[in-house]
């Protein structure tokens, strides 16, 4: 079942277009991922699901209702973990949750047992009492998704929540996703790391300039290159005073890209050029200290669709 439908999504801001005549369905069950680099528009996507942006163009519909319209019953059934931090430093972490699960419209006596629920799931519940100002960025992270979780909702949204942290937090974090969903919670993840994307996800939408350029699960997006290897050249010597434009002569190549000490070759896999390859940089005296057949992942993807790196 389709638990979130936008169709023919845009907003522009002065003459930016952040989100581009985006048209996605999100089924409920799935954790749906939304990679793509910085600026490539999934936080202000996610803020117009949220209904904290308006749209120019479009329509979107969760759980069945129109966003514009229902706007206060669909919220409910959303946790939002936002990209910034939103808590209060100065309030405990029970304060904290309890906050926010009555934004979400918790009330009552459930509110602290809610929020205590919420808190244990993320690992804080002996910091109840503690106010997260000296908290590390990984506890800071794991309390602004507890926020989100006490009242329960049916779907929760993500925005990059393991930036920054200690990698035990952002195990933490992944599994604690992995569980949520295991009980039924519908995710939307956005991240620009592609192994998390490629770890967590059923779906993907891979995103650029506002819009969705490739969707499918890991394996699918990855199938869209797997016509082509990539080689990758680590050099001795910077690339600047290297040429390498022969390199697109040869046989097989249908791309590279390069940076200070690395060019990344892909080509066709049926068509061995491995030796013209080799020789090409030992007779331009261009000295190799390595090299690495990559197949491909979502970063290979990534490039072959954008010609960019994921991750600048
Ligand atoms: N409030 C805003 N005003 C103007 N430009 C914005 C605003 N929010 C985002 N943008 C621009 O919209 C684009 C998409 O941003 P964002 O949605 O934050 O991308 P992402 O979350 O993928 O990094 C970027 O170019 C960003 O600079
Ligand atoms: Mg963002």
């Amino acid at each position: 079942m389709a638990i979130v439908e936008i169709k023919d999504l845009t907003k522009k801001y002065g003459s930016l277009v952040a989100v581009d005549n985006i048209s996605l369905t999100i089924v409920e069950g799935e954790i749906f991922g939304l990679l793509g680099p910085n600026g490539a528009g999934k936080t202000t996507l996610i803020n117009i699901l949220t209904g904290l942006v308006k749209v120019d163009k479009g329509t979107i519909k969760a759980f069945g209702q129109d966003i514009g319209k229902n706007g206060d019953d669909v919220k409910r059934q959303i946790g939002l973990v936002p990209q910034d931090l939103a808590i209060y430093e100065d309030l405990t972490c029970l304060e904290n949750v309890s906050f926010f699960a009555g934004l979400y419209g918790l009330r009552g006596r459930l509110v602290k047992e809610k929020a205590m629920e919420a808190l244990d799931f993320v690992g804080l519940s002996e910091k109840a009492g503690q106010a997260p100002k000296k908290f590390s960025g990984g506890m800071k992270r794991r309390l602004n998704i507890a926020c989100a979780l006490a009242h329960s909702p049916r779907l929760i949204i993500m925005d990059e929540p393991t930036v920054g942290i200690d990698p035990q937090s952002r195990k933490h974090i992944l599994n604690s996703v992995k569980t949520l969903n295991s009980r039924g919670c519908t995710v939307i993840y956005t991240t620009h790391y592609m192994e998390e994307a490629e770890d967590l996800c059923d779906r993907i939408g891979i995103m650029d300039h506002g819009k969705i350029i490739a969707m499918g699960s890991s394996n699918e997006l990855k199938s869209l290159v797997t016509d082509q290897s990539t080689l990758i050249v680590n050099l001795s010597s910077p690339l600047e005073r290297v040429n390498i434009d022969g390199l697109k002569e040869i046989k097989g190549v249908v791309d590279i890209w390069s940076d200070e000490n690395t060019i990344s070759i892909s080509s066709s896999r049926d068509i061995n050029n491995l030796d013209k390859i080799i020789s090409y940089f030992s007779s331009n005296d261009i000295h190799i200290a390595g090299l690495e057949s990559k197949s491909p992942n979502l970063e290979t993807v990534f490039l072959t669709l954008t010609g960019r790196k994921l991750r600048d």
